[in-house]
């Protein structure tokens, strides 16, 4: 793999929750412009994986460069100037913030506070726009789902990571936020992560695969190498 085009490289990192380990020697790389998929059965590791790339978990060992800079004790806040987004698993909006003030958290992070929303946000989302005022609470959860990826691109980011955007999203609407993301990686150039379960987008979005199992990526590849005996050894129940 050529290195220079290396946006997010993890090496042999540890981690897990006081004294027990959850991630063992991760080893992982994304590249510039690409769009990556993290699977794996419940309890794996796929969200502490995004949660330490994000800051949220410290590391018992092994290192994080993002962007060329050694990130591995950078504080989360300072991550998400660097250009790091993350949209968590359950979104995780402010349900008593109105719309607006949702979309706005995004910049307050981001060291831009006190812009206003850019334009684009509404391109990709009229919704927002219609709903400026409404509580975010009283979204559907598919229009949570999109406020929190749009709070995500308030802080014009290089790399977004998203933990299960479909998921408990009606079936109407997955396919609209599988859109989004693509559209995200393509249009705007960002390197996406995302921990999915459906293996249709998978193969049809992804360049490439992480499989994990038990805190370890035990497989890794081009999304048309995720065959049916992967799917059927790492993620049938
Ligand atoms: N806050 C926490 N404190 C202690 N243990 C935790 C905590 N969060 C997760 N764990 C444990 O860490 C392991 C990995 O959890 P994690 O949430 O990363 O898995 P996951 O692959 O994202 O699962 P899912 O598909 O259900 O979202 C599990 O054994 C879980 O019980
Ligand atoms: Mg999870």
């Amino acid at each position: 793999m050529n290195k220079s085009t290396s946006l997010l490289e993890l090496s042999n990192v540890t981690a897990g929750y006081g004294q027990s380990p959850v991630l063992l020697d991760v080893n992982l790389s994304v590249n510039q412009g690409e769009l990556v998929c993290l699977l794996g059965r419940n309890g794996v590791g796929k969200t502490t994986l995004l949660r330490s790339i994000m800051g949220l978990n410290p590391l018992t060992s092994g290192s994080i460069i993002f962007d060329a800079d050694d990130i591995s004790k950078t504080p989360t806040f300072k991550r998400v100037k660097y250009g790091i987004a993350y949209i968590p698993q359950g979104r995780e909006i402010m349900p008593y913030l109105s719309v607006e003030d949702n979309l706005k958290l995004g910049l307050a992070g981001s060291g831009k506070k006190g812009k206003s929303i850019p334009k684009e946000i509404f391109d990709f989302f009229p919704m927002l726009r219609d709903n400026l005022s409404r509580k975010g609470g009283l979204l559907s959860g598919g229009q949570q789902q999109q406020l929190a990826i749009a709070r995500g691109l308030m802080a014009n980011p290089k790399l977004m990571l998203f933990d299960e955007p479909t998921e408990g999203i009606q079936p109407s609407i997955v396919q609209e936020i599988e859109q989004t993301l693509k559209r995200i990686n393509e249009e705007k150039g960002i390197t996406v992560v995302v921990v999915e379960q459906k293996i249709d987008f998978v193969r049809q979005l992804a360049q490439r695969f992480f499989m994990m199992e038990k805190g370890k990526i035990v497989a890794r590849g081009k999304s048309e190498e995720l065959t049916d005996s992967l799917v059927n050894q790492y993620l049938a129940v």
